[in-house]
C-alpha cells in the first residue's frame, strides 16, 4: 500500500490572493516608487507636480512649459495658463514612460462648477498629449464629481471619446449620476469617508465591515453590477488593510505602497467579497437623477457635501501655488 501523496501547500501572500480578484494599482505619484511598484495606471495632480517641481531632475520640464507659455500666450494670464497645461501634460508624459497603462490628468479644480470651461480644458489637455504623439486612450481626464463635472464628463465621453475619471466621490447620488453619464471610471474614496465619521461623530472606531467608506463603495459596486453599468469602480484612499479585505473583488483598487507592503507580508485569506452574483441579489432599486434631485440628495448627505467642498478647496490651493511658481518663471 502506498502512502497518500502529500500536496505541497504554497503559502500565498494576501497581496497575491487579492491580485487574483481585483486589479491592484499602486497609489503613488512619486516617480521612484512608480519604478519600484510598476503600477499599471497612475495619476498626476498639482500637489504631486509641485513636489516633483522642486527637484533639480525635473527642472527642464518646467522650463519647457514656461517656454511654451511664453510662445503661445499674448498676456501674462494666457502665458501662465498655457504653461500650467503644458506642465501637467509633460509630467503625464514622464509617467507614461514608466507605466504601461493610463495616466489621469486633472482639470483645474477651480473649474469644478463650470461645465463648458471644464470641457474646453479637457480638450486642450488631450490635444497637447496628441501633439506629443500620445493617444487619448492612454489618458483619463480627472474631474470632481460635482453636477457640472459629471455633465462635462458625459459630453467628453459621448462627443469626443475622451475618457474620464471622476474623483472626490463620496456619495451614492454622485455615483448614480456618473453611471448615467457613462463615464469610464469613478474613484470613490474609502478612507476619507471614515475620517469624516471619526472626526464628526461619537463613534471612534469601526469594524471593517461596518466602515462607512467600505459600505459606500459596496453599495455603489452592487448598484453598478446589478444594473449593468459599464463604468468601472476604482476604490481609493485606504486607511487599513481591513478596508481592502472587505472590498476584494472590486474592479480596481488603488493602494498606497505602505499598505501594499502590509498585504505582501500577510498570509490571511482574502475572500471575494464583492461579486456580480451577490450584487444581482441585492435589493437596490434603479433610480434616475435629474439635476434638482442630484443636488437635493447630495445636500442631504452632510459628509459628502463637506468632503467634496473640502477636496475642491485643497486641489485649488495647490493649483494656485503651481500657478504662482510658473508666473514667476515667466516674468523672470
Ligand atoms: C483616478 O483618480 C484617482 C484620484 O481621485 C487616482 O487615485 C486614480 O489613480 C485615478 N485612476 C486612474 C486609473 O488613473
Amino acid at each position: 500500500m502506498s502512502l497518500p501523496q502529500c500536496k505541497k501547500v504554497k503559502i500565498t501572500s494576501s497581496l497575491e490572493q487579492l491580485k487574483a480578484l481585483t486589479i491592484v494599482v499602486a497609489d503613488t505619484g512619486d516617480f521612484q516608487a512608480m519604478e519600484q511598484f510598476k503600477p499599471i495606471d497612475a495619476t498626476t495632480n498639482p500637489s504631486l507636480i509641485l513636489a516633483a517641481a522642486g527637484q533639480k531632475k525635473y527642472a527642464h520640464l518646467l522650463d519647457k512649459a514656461v517656454q511654451y507659455g511664453k510662445k503661445v500666450g499674448s498676456n501674462l494670464e494666457e502665458k501662465t495658463e498655457a504653461a500650467i497645461d503644458m506642465t501637467c501634460v509633460l509630467f503625464g508624459q514622464e509617467i507614461l514612460n514608466i507605466i504601461p497603462g493610463r495616466v489621469s490628468t486633472e482639470v483645474d479644480a477651480r473649474l469644478s462648477f463650470d461645465k463648458e470651461r471644464s470641457i474646453e480644458k479637457a480638450k486642450k489637455l488631450i490635444s497637447l498629449y496628441e501633439e506629443a504623439g500620445i493617444n487619448k486612450e492612454r489618458i483619463l481626464i480627472k474631474l470632481a464629481s460635482t453636477w457640472e463635472g459629471i455633465q462635462a464628463a458625459k459630453e467628453l465621453e459621448e462627443n469626443y471619446g475622451i475618457h474620464c475619471n471622476l474623483t472626490l466621490l463620496f456619495s451614492f447620488a454622485q455615483a448614480v449620476a456618473c453611471a448615467e453619464a457613462g463615464v469610464t471610471l469613478i474613484s470613490p474614496f474609502v478612507g476619507r469617508i471614515l475620517d469624516w465619521y471619526v472626526s464628526n461623530t461619537d463613534k471612534k472606531s469601526f469594524e471593517a465591515a461596518d466602515d462607512p467608506g467600505v459600505m459606500s463603495v459596496t453599495k455603489i459596486y452592487n448598484y453598478y453590477k446589478k444594473f449593468n453599468y459599464k463604468t468601472v469602480v476604482m476604490g481609493a484612499s485606504f486607511r487599513n488593510i481591513g478596508e481592502i479585505h472587505e472590498l476584494a473583488g472590486c474592479d480596481l483598487l488603488t493602494i498606497s505602497p505602505k499598505l501594499l507592503e502590509e498585504l505582501e507580508k500577510s498570509t490571511s485569506l482574502v475572500k471575494k467579497v464583492l461579486n456580480k452574483e451577490a450584487a444581482e441579489k441585492c435589493d437596490l432599486e434603479k433610480i434616475n437623477l435629474n439635476e434638482a434631485e442630484f443636488r437635493w440628495l447630495l445636500n442631504e448627505d452632510i459628509m459628502a457635501t463637506d468632503k467634496l467642498s473640502d477636496g475642491i478647496r485643497k486641489f485649488a490651493v495647490d493649483m494656485r501655488k503651481l500657478e504662482e511658481l510658473l508666473k514667476e518663471k515667466i516674468q523672470s
